[in-house]
Order: structure tokens, then C-alpha cells, then sequence
């Protein structure tokens, strides 16, 4: 059994310096050792270089994956090429780490968990916002049950602007509008509501923005057994945004604005709390009200790749299985299906 995983990061690109931040994640890990960083252009892979001045690069994956002592990929490239890429991977003997959105398609997702089952190694998927302090705060409140039964869970972002976001604005290589901020929102509401989805309804719309070929807007309703229903909107066209989240009990309500929750994220691998949630109680068959801001907890995104280390060196839990980042997907593709049959279209994992 080794005592440290050895690692390298594909992907160390400019758009959000998230290459950057996989490696300061797997540094700051004493379990994990960061070898290198692999990225087709040599000017980014010079970057990294420059960040890292201990480690290799290389230009090409068949370069990284000719090396047998490196034990585990992070994936940090364009949506279109995570599924490719892992493949790539597993046939090396390598365990993989993947962004999200863990891939385009249910059918790439397929093959990705498949694959890594063939080849006997770990496929995760990095839905480390399940971490931030907001979020942590409000499954909390949840899970002890100062709002009583949930019924409707609320999460919009976005707002009124110009889409263009490069490659991430292409169809084909970044899957559409959902798949930018979509992968956090929906990851976060089936943490919360746990169960089954028993099927989704989308609401796509392109009305505006011409100059990119991904829709400006997007509902997507989603059914869980219990009656609950999540409404999770992205949107380029919203003039009046609400709240982040609103998430409504039979015995209260939570309203979060998301403000403070990510501040430094992309720089630092953890913050101490910033920000609070709004809870509001109701008692006495709603005659008494209370209202209080409860603190975030800590954003502890690094605790994702501490999750990790106990997984590959000790058996612990997948931090985020294939299977979690293939239901995400799975609602993408049901919500598309349903904005175009008009009906609700069931997801087929749960
Ligand atoms: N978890 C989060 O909160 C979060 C935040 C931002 C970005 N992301 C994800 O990180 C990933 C990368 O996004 P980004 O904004 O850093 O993109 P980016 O375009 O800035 O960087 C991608 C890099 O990958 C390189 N690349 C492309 N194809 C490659 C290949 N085949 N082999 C090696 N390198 C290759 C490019 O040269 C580029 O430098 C996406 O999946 C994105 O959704 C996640």
C-alpha cells in the first residue's frame, strides 16, 4: 500500500485559473503529491511552470499517460473532452478526478463509470461546491429539521447579460447553457432532497442572444417521490433576479442570497465563514414568526481532496461517485428532451 497517491492536473487554463486551484488542492494535501501538469498549449503548460517550479509538464495526455508513476488525472479541461480524456485515462491504469460537468452526455457518463469499473479504478467527480459554507449551513438546517418538511426548493443564478463565455458558449463543447453553473445547482438540490427523482420538466428558451448557439434561459422543474419539487433557473435574460436559494417547510422557510459564500474561491483552498442564511420559523399554525440570520459554515472546498486521499489509501467513500455526476447529467438531458416534447419526461437514475 503506498503512502502518497502521485498526481498531475490536466488543464491549467486562464478562464478561471481552476487548473491552478486543483493544484493547490492536491499540494495542500499531505496524502497527495502533485508530479506535474499536462496541457496541450505550451504557453499555459509554461504557467504552470512558473507556479509550480518542482514539477514536469507535458504537452500531450499520450505523454502523461506513458508514465507509470503517476497514480491519479485531474481533469480540468473543456466539457467536451472529459469523457475522451478519462477514457484515455482509465485504459493507462489511472484513477481520475473530473470537473464537472463531468461530461456531455448520459451515454459519455455510461462509458465513463464502465470504464473505470473495467479498469478497477476510482472515477470522481469534482462537485467540491457541496463544500461551500452557504450550502454546508443549509443542509444543515435541513437535515435537523428547524424548517419542518421540505416542499419547494428555489435555486436561480445569472441575471441579464451578454452570454459570451468561449468555448463554454459553444454547444458542442461545453454542452449548453446549463452545464456552466447548472452542475452545482442541480448537484446541490438532490444532496438536499435525497431521494428519488421521479421525473423532469424543462423550459428552454432562446430569444435574444444570437451570437452563441446555446439557449439564454432555462427552467427545469424537477419531481421527487415525496411530492417535493426543486425549480433551478439559469438565466442570460433575467432583469429581476431573486434570491439564490429559497427552500420552503411546512414549519418555515430558508432565503440565501449566496452572498460572501465563495469569496476567494479559485485563490484559496478553504475560508472561514462569511455570510449568513435566513431562517424564518413559524409556529403555532403560523401565528408566531421568527426570523434570524444563521452564520455560514466554513468553505472547506480542500476537504473534497482530503475525502479522496481516505478513499484511495484507506477505503473510505468516493467523495463524488460517477453515479452522483451522471444523475446531473441525466436531468440536463431530461430537461431538454421535456422543453421540446412539452411533458415531463422521466430521469432514468435516481
Ligand atoms: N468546480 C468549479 O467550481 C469550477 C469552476 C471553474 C471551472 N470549472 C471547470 O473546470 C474545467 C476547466 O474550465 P476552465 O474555465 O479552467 O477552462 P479553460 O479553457 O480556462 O482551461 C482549459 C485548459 O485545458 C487545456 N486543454 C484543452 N484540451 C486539452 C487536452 N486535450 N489535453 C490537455 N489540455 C487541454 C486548454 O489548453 C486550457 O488551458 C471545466 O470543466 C469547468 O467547468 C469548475
Amino acid at each position: 500500500m503506498p503512502d502518497t497517491i502521485r498526481c498531475a492536473v490536466i488543464g491549467y487554463g486562464p478562464m478561471h485559473h481552476f487548473g491552478r486551484a486543483h493544484c493547490a488542492w492536491i499540494d495542500h494535501t499531505s496524502e497527495l503529491e502533485l508530479v506535474g501538469v499536462c496541457d496541450i498549449d505550451p504557453e499555459r503548460a509554461e504557467v504552470a511552470k512558473q507556479d509550480w517550479p518542482e514539477i514536469e509538464t507535458w504537452n500531450s495526455t499520450a505523454q502523461l499517460f506513458a508514465r507509470e508513476d503517476i497514480d491519479l488525472v485531474s481533469i480540468v479541461t473543456p466539457h467536451f473532452t472529459h469523457c475522451p480524456i478519462a477514457l484515455e485515462a482509465f485504459e493507462a491504469g489511472k484513477h481520475v478526478v473530473v470537473e464537472k460537468a463531468m461530461c456531455l452526455s448520459v451515454a459519455e457518463a455510461t462509458a465513463m463509470i464502465e470504464a473505470a469499473e473495467a479498469a478497477g479504478k476510482t472515477l470522481a467527480v469534482h462537485h467540491n461546491r457541496r463544500h461551500d459554507g452557504n450550502f454546508r449551513r443549509i443542509r444543515q438546517l435541513v437535515e435537523d429539521g428547524e424548517i419542518g418538511r421540505v416542499f419547494q426548493i428555489d435555486l436561480q443564478a445569472g441575471g441579464y447579460g451578454d452570454p459570451e463565455h468561449g468555448w463554454y458558449t459553444e454547444k458542442a463543447k461545453g454542452g449548453g447553457l446549463l452545464y456552466f453553473w447548472g452542475p452545482h445547482a442541480v448537484d446541490w438540490v438532490l444532496t438536499l432532497a435525497g431521494e428519488r427523482m421521479t421525473g423532469v420538466t424543462g423550459f428552454f428558451h432562446k430569444l435574444v442572444w444570437d451570437h452563441v448557439d446555446i439557449a439564454d434561459h432555462a427552467k427545469v422543474l424537477i419531481r421527487f417521490e415525496s411530492g417535493c419539487v426543486a425549480d433551478v433557473t439559469y438565466s442570460r435574460i433575467n432583469a429581476a433576479p431573486r434570491p439564490l436559494w429559497r427552500i420552503l417547510g411546512t414549519e418555515g422557510a430558508i432565503v440565501d442570497t449566496g452572498a460572501g459564500a465563495t469569496r476567494g474561491y479559485e485563490q484559496v483552498i478553504s475560508t472561514p465563514p462569511q455570510g449568513s442564511v435566513k431562517l424564518i420559523r413559524v409556529s403555532d399554525r403560523g401565528r408566531r414568526r421568527e426570523e434570524m440570520e444563521v452564520p455560514n459554515l466554513d468553505n472547506d472546498w480542500h476537504s473534497y481532496w482530503q475525502e479522496l486521499a481516505d478513499h484511495l489509501l484507506r477505503g473510505a467513500p468516493v467523495p463524488v461517485t460517477g453515479h452522483d455526476g451522471r444523475r446531473t447529467i441525466a436531468v440536463f438531458e431530461a430537461a431538454e428532451r421535456s422543453s421540446r416534447s412539452g411533458v415531463t419526461e422521466p430521469v432514468p437514475y435516481e
